[in-house]
């Protein structure tokens, strides 16, 4: 079987969770059953991920251009989070889990924005992992996001051309308290970002597989950690 080696486990995982409308087409059912059993897979890893002691898992469920399918799909997709949020609580709260979010949670419906943020208050003080959900989120959205941010700071404060570092540009993205992934992970067998964490994924190991995420299991998650124990991260240095 895999072996995980403990003192190289990722510290940051983000997870691009794709196929679940593809699964539910090869299975004959509407695609709503789909995301239903891909939250199923979400249980999964979620609790694995906590379980191994990984420190940040960021999941990316629900992009800014997923705003253009049809109606039906996003309230769907809408309410099974909804439920997610109220099912799991407790089990986060006893685990230890913190819940963030990053993207444009302003344009999800009411319902949805209260049972985030009676999530995220409820574990606010959880030290175990951070479950960080990208929600109406796209990667150069956030990086415009930021340059509007700053550009309105810049007349409050003194902020001038020498101010602006990686470091600092960092600071104003979303993600700003949260180190950048170092395994990237997507599903279903497409070779692609998606406008997912553009500027945060610069160096992360890059992990594809074929598998639909309903059907992605612990051990799916496993191999991909040991596949990414395997590598050599260079960040452009040499080997010696
Ligand atoms: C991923 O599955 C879930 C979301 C994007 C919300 P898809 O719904 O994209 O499934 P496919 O790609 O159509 O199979
Ligand atoms: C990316 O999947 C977004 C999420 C997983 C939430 P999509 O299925 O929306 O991406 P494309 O359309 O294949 O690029
Ligand atoms: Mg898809």
């Amino acid at each position: 079987m895999h072996r995980i080696i403990k003192e190289k486990l990722p510290r940051h995982i983000a997870i691009i969770m794709d196929g679940n409308g593809r699964w539910a087409k090869k299975n004959l059912l509407k695609r709503v059953m789909g995301h239903e059993k891909g939250a199923d897979s979400v249980r999964t890893v979620v609790k694995t991920c906590r379980e191994l002691g990984i420190q940040y898992l960021t999941l990316f469920a629900f992009s800014v251009e997923n705003w253009q399918r049809p109606k039906s799909e996003v309230r769907a997709l809408s309410s099974l989070l909804e439920e997610y949020l109220r099912l799991e609580l407790q089990e986060m709260k006893e685990t230890g889990i913190k819940l963030i979010t990053i993207g444009d949670i302003g344009r999800l419906p009411k319902t949805v924005r209260d049972a985030l943020s009676d999530a995220m208050g409820k574990t606010s003080e959880s030290r175990g992992m951070v479950l960080n959900l990208a929600l109406s989120y796209g990667g150069r959205d956030e990086i415009v996001d930021a340059v509007k941010r700053i550009l309105r700071d810049s007349k409050s404060t003194d902020i001038d051309e020498n101010t602006i570092t990686k470091d600092f540009f960092s600071g104003y993205l979303h993600t700003a308290n949260i180190p950048d992934p170092d395994l990237l992970i997507r599903t279903s067998g497409e070779y692609r970002l998606s406008n997912f964490l553009l500027w945060q994924l610069a160096y992360a190991e890059l992990y594809f597989t074929d598998v639909l995420w309903p059907d992605f299991s612990r051990d799916d998650l496993i191999k991909a950690i040991v596949d990414y124990q395997r590598r050599e991260r260079r960040f452009g240095l040499i080997s010696e």
